[in-house]
C-alpha cells in the first residue's frame, strides 16, 4: 500500500516508519512538508500524492501548553484534522487518526469503552475530540485509535523524564491519584499495522494491557532499571500543573478484541523492552 504519514518526525510517527517501511510505500510527511493546519496544502499534498491510507500521527500534544495556546490546540488537533478528513474525503481514502483518553472526564471506575460519554476537561482533550468529531461527521472510512500515556525512542516522555531525575535526585515526586495504562509506540504502531489491512472501520482503544498510576509506574520503572530513588507519592492536586488530567483513564480495548485482534502486551513487559533500549 501507499502509505501517507503526517508527523512522522514524533514519538509515534518514528515508530509507525519503523514498522511499516518494509511492508508498504511510505510518504513521510511532517509540519514542514505537510501543515495539516493549512486546508490548501492538506488537499493539494493528498490529491497529488493520491494514497491508499492516511495515517495522521500529527498533533499539538503539549497538554499543558494547550491552556495557553488554545488557538494552536484547536487548529492543530481540531481544524487540522477536518482539513485531512476533507481531503482524504476527496480522493476515497480511508484515514487513520490518533486520538486520546483525555476526551473523557476520568471519572469512570471501570476501564471505558469506545461508546462512553466524552467530556473532556482540558483544552488538549477538548480539540482533540473536536478532531474526532470532523472525522465522524464528514468520513465513513475512517479509524479512530484512541490511546493513553504514550512513551518510545523518538521522544519526550514519562519513562525517560524519570530516569533523567534519578540521576540528580535521591527523591522523586509522582501523581499516585491518576490511573492508566502506559502504551509503548512501537506496540501501538505494531497494532495500527494490523488494523490498515483490513477495512473494519471505526473507533478503536489500543493500549497496552494493564494499568497503574504514575506513581506504580516509576517504581516500577527504577525497579527494572536497578535504580535507587525514593519515590514520594502526591496528589495531583498538590502536584500543581496548568492542565487538569483525567484521575481515571484506562481504556478497555473491547472493539479491538471484539473484531479477533489480540490484546497487546502488559505495560510491565513492554517497558522492561524500553528501558533496556534507552539506560
Ligand atoms: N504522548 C502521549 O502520551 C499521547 C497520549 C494519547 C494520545 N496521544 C496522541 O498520539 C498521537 C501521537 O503522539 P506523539 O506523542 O507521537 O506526538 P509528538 O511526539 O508530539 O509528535 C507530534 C508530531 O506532530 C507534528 N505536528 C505538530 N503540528 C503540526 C502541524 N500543524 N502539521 C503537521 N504536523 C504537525 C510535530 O511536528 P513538529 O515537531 O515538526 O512540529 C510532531 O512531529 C497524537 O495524536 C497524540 O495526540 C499521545
Amino acid at each position: 500500500m501507499k502509505i501517507l504519514i503526517t508527523g512522522s518526525n514524533g514519538m509515534l510517527g518514528h515508530d509507525l516508519e519503523k514498522v511499516l517501511k518494509n511492508k508498504h510505500e511510505l510518504i513521510l510527511t511532517t509540519s514542514k512538508t505537510l501543515d495539516i493546519t493549512d486546508e490548501d496544502v492538506a488537499l493539494d499534498v493528498i490529491c497529488n500524492e493520491k494514497p491508499d491510507i492516511v495515517i495522521n500521527a500529527a498533533a499539538y500534544t503539549d497538554v499543558d501548553g494547550c491552556e495557553d495556546n488554545q488557538d494552536i490546540a484547536y487548529a492543530v488537533n481540531g481544524q487540522g484534522v477536518k482539513n485531512l478528513a476533507v481531503a482524504c474525503k476527496k480522493v476515497d481514502c480511508p484515514l487513520v487518526h490518533v486520538s486520546s483518553d483525555y476526551v473523557f472526564n476520568g471519572e469512570n471506575t471501570m476501564p471505558w469503552i469506545e461508546t462512553d460519554e466524552k467530556g473532556p476537561i482540558s483544552v488538549y482533550g477538548k480539540s482533540k475530540l473536536e478532531g474526532e468529531q470532523a472525522i465522524l461527521e464528514i468520513m465513513d472510512k475512517f479509524f479512530i485509535v484512541r490511546t493513553a500515556w504514550l512513551y518510545g525512542i523518538n521522544g519526550k516522555n514519562f519513562p525517560r523524564t524519570m530516569l533523567e531525575l534519578a540521576k540528580s535526585h535521591s527523591e522523586i515526586t509522582v501523581v499516585y491519584d491518576e490511573v492508566g495504562t502506559p502504551t509503548y509506540t512501537l506496540d501501538l504502531a505494531n497494532a495500527i499495522s494490523e488494523l490498515i489491512e483490513t477495512d473494519l472501520y471505526g473507533i478503536y482503544h489500543i493500549t497496552n494491557s494493564g494499568s497503574c498510576s504514575w506513581c506504580e509506574f516509576a517504581r516500577y520503572i527504577f525497579e527494572i532499571a536497578e535504580v535507587d530513588v525514593n519515590v514520594i507519592p502526591v496528589t495531583a492536586s498538590e502536584f500543581a500543573r496548568p492542565a487538569p488530567r483525567p484521575s481515571y483513564s484506562v481504556l478497555n480495548n473491547k472493539n479491538w478484541t471484539d473484531n479477533g485482534f489480540k490484546p497487546l502486551r502488559d505495560y510491565k513487559d513492554a517497558i522492561i523492552e524500553y528501558v533496556e533500549l534507552i539506560k
